[in-house]
C-alpha cells in the first residue's frame, strides 16, 4: 500500500525529531571534553627572568631568539651575549616586551632576537628583568658547511604537574647531545593554564635554554570553544617565522635547516573549510617552492590514526594528494597516544616507489586503546617513546626509542643522486608486550570486546612480522 501525504510528513517529522534528539544527548555527553574550559587557577609570576627558551625565527643559519618570563616589564629586559668572536667583549640587547593577561593573572614576555651570528660558534648568554640576571647559558650554532645533522622528535607530554616526562626529555638528550634542535609536536601541556606551561619549562630545565625548540601546536594548547583559540602564551614563548597562511602566522610555518625544508601545519587550527583550503593553500606553495633535498612535515593530528575510535579522513582528503605529489619523506605526528608507523600508503598517483613514511609518536603517562589497522607497520601502547633522527645528504636515520633507551622502531631513508628513494628497516619485530589492552580498555569493556581485541591483535601480529 502506498504511504499518503499525512504519513510521509509524520515519518519526516519523527527522523527530524530523532536526530534532533540524538544531537543534543551527543552535545550533553561530550560537553566537557568539546566546550568546557576549567578556570585557570591564580599564579604570580617571579620577578626573576623564568622559562628561558631559544629557538629562531629567522635563517637557522645566522640567528637566534630567546624568549623568558618576568612579572613586570616596568623594569628593561635584557640580553647579553658573548662568544669567541666577541674577543672578550659583551654585548647587550634590550629584549621587546609585553604583558599578558589571562584570567589566572599576568606575566610579563621579553624576547631578543640575536642575528649574525656564526656558524659553528658557541655562544654564552644570560637574561635580565631590571637587575635581576639568570645564570649563563651555552648554545652552539649548527655547521653551515655541514650537510649532516640531528635532533630529538618529542609526541605529546601532557604532563601533570610534577611529573616524569623531563626524564625521557633528558635521556633523548643523553642519546644524541650534540642534538641540533628538539622537535615538540604539541599537546606539550594538558591545559592553557600557566601551572602547566611552568610544568613543561621545568621538566625541559636547562635543555630549553640551551637546544633551539620548534613546536606545532596540539588541540591542548587551545582553549575549547565552538571556535577553539590557541592560547595566547603560545606566541610569546614561541617566536616561530611568519612565513605560514595569512590566519596561520605563527602557527603554521617553516623552517629551512640545512638540506630539509620542515613544514608545520597547524592541524587543530582547521576548524572549517576555509581554515582548511587556507593552510592546503599554503601547503602546496611551500612544498613548491623549494629544493631542499628532505621535506618533513609536522601535524599534531595523524592522518593515519593508531587509537580506537579514531579516523582522520578530513587530513587525508586534504593533504594526502599534496604528500604524494611532492614527496614528502616523512610525516611527524602524535596525538592518539600510542606508537605508530606507516611506510607502505601507496601514492594516489599509483605508482610503487617508496612513499611518505607516517609516524605517530607520545611521550605522556596517558594512553590511549590501540587500533590495529592494516596502515601500521609498527604497533605499541602503553609506553612512552623518544625520537632521534639523524639526517645527511643522502639519508634520514630514524631511531625509535623506549623511555630506558631500549631501540623500539628503526628505519633508514636513502635518496640517491637521481632522488631515487629506499627504506631499509632495523630487525626490531614487533612485540605482544606493547601490543596489549590498557588498563583503561580492561576497566571499561566486557570479556567479550576484550577477546575481540586479543584476537585482533594476534592477527595482526601474524600479519606485522
Ligand atoms: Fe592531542
Amino acid at each position: 500500500m502506498e504511504k499518503g501525504p499525512k504519513m510521509k510528513h509524520t515519518t519526516k517529522r519523527t527522523i527530524w525529531v530523532g536526530v534532533a534528539i540524538l544531537t543534543i544527548v551527543v552535545i550533553w555527553i561530550k560537553w566537557d571534553s568539546w566546550f568546557y574550559n576549567p578556570p585557570e587557577p591564580v599564579y604570580h609570576p617571579s620577578p626573576e627572568p623564568g622559562r628561558i627558551l631559544i629557538s629562531w625565527s629567522g635563517d637557522a643559519t645566522n640567528s637566534r631568539d630567546v624568549t623568558w618570563e618576568g612579572d613586570t616589564i616596568n623594569h628593561q629586559g635584557t640580553l647579553q651575549v658573548t662568544g669567541k668572536s666577541f674577543n672578550g667583549d659583551t654585548t647587550t640587547y634590550n629584549a621587546k616586551s609585553k604583558i599578558l593577561k589571562t584570567s589566572g593573572g599576568a606575566s610579563a614576555f621579553f624576547r631578543v632576537a640575536l642575528r649574525n651570528l656564526n656558524g659553528g660558534e658557541t655562544y654564552q648568554y644570560r637574561v635580565a628583568n631590571g637587575n635581576l640576571w639568570s645564570d649563563w647559558y651555552s648554545f652552539k650554532m649548527g655547521n653551515v658547511k655541514d650537510s649532516t645533522f640531528s635532533f630529538i622528535y618529542i609526541g605529546d607530554v601532557q604532563d601533570s604537574i610534577n611529573g616524569s616526562a623531563g626524564k625521557l626529555f633528558h635521556r633523548a638528550s643523553e642519546s644524541r647531545p650534540d642534538a641540533d634542535f628538539m622537535l615538540f609536536i604539541g599537546d606539550m601541556i594538558e591545559r592553557p593554564h600557566d601551572a602547566y606551561w611552568g610544568e613543561w619549562f621545568r621538566s625541559g630545565g636547562n635543555l630549553f635554554r640551551t637546544i633551539p625548540i620548534l613546536a606545532t601546536p596540539g588541540n591542548h594548547e587551545y582553549h575549547k570553544g565552538v571556535i577553539q583559540r590557541l592560547d595566547e602564551r603560545w606566541m610569546a614563548h614561541f617566536p616561530f617565522p611568519q612565513n605560514g597562511p595569512e590566519n596561520f602566522k605563527g602557527r603554521a610555518c617553516y623552517w629551512d635547516y640545512q638540506n630539509t625544508r620542515i613544514i608545520s601545519l597547524d592541524s587543530n587550527g582547521i576548524q572549517s573549510l576555509p581554515s582548511a583550503l587556507e593552510q592546503r593553500k599554503w601547503l602546496k606553495s611551500v612544498l613548491e617552492n623549494t629544493h631542499k633535498r628532505w621535506i618533513i612535515v609536522i601535524m599534531h593530528h595523524p592522518l593515519y590514526s593508531t587509537s580506537r575510535g579514531r579516523d582522520y579522513f578530513y587530513l587525508r582528503t586534504l593533504f594526502k594528494s599534496l604528500f604524494d605529489q611532492y614527496n614528502v619523506d616523512l610525516v611527524l605526528s602524535g596525538h592518539d597516544h600510542s606508537y605508530g608507523r606507516a611506510a607502505h600508503i601507496p601514492a594516489d598517483q599509483g605508482d610503487d616507489k617508496p612513499g611518505t613514511v607516517y609516524i605517530v609518536t607520545h611521550a605522556s603517562p596517558k594512553v590511549y586503546d590501540l587500533k590495529f589497522s592494516d596502515k601500521m607497520d609498527k604497533l605499541a601502547s602503553n609506553t612512552q617513546m623518544y625520537q632521534i633522527l639523524d639526517v645527511s645528504a643522502d639519508s634520514i636515520k630514524f631511531g625509535a626509542f623506549t623511555t630506558n633507551g631500549s631501540p623500539f622502531d628503526g628505519f633508514t631513508i636513502r635518496k640517491d643522486a637521481a632522488g631515487i628513494k629506499s627504506i631499509s628497516y632495523q630487525q626490531l619485530p614487533n612485540n605482544a608486550k606493547y601490543l596489549m589492552p590498557t588498563n583503561r580498555f580492561l576497566r571499561t569493556n566486557s570479556k567479550k570486546d576484550i577477546e575481540k581485541y586479543n584476537l585482533e591483535r594476534d592477527q595482526w601480529l601474524k600479519n606485522n612480522n
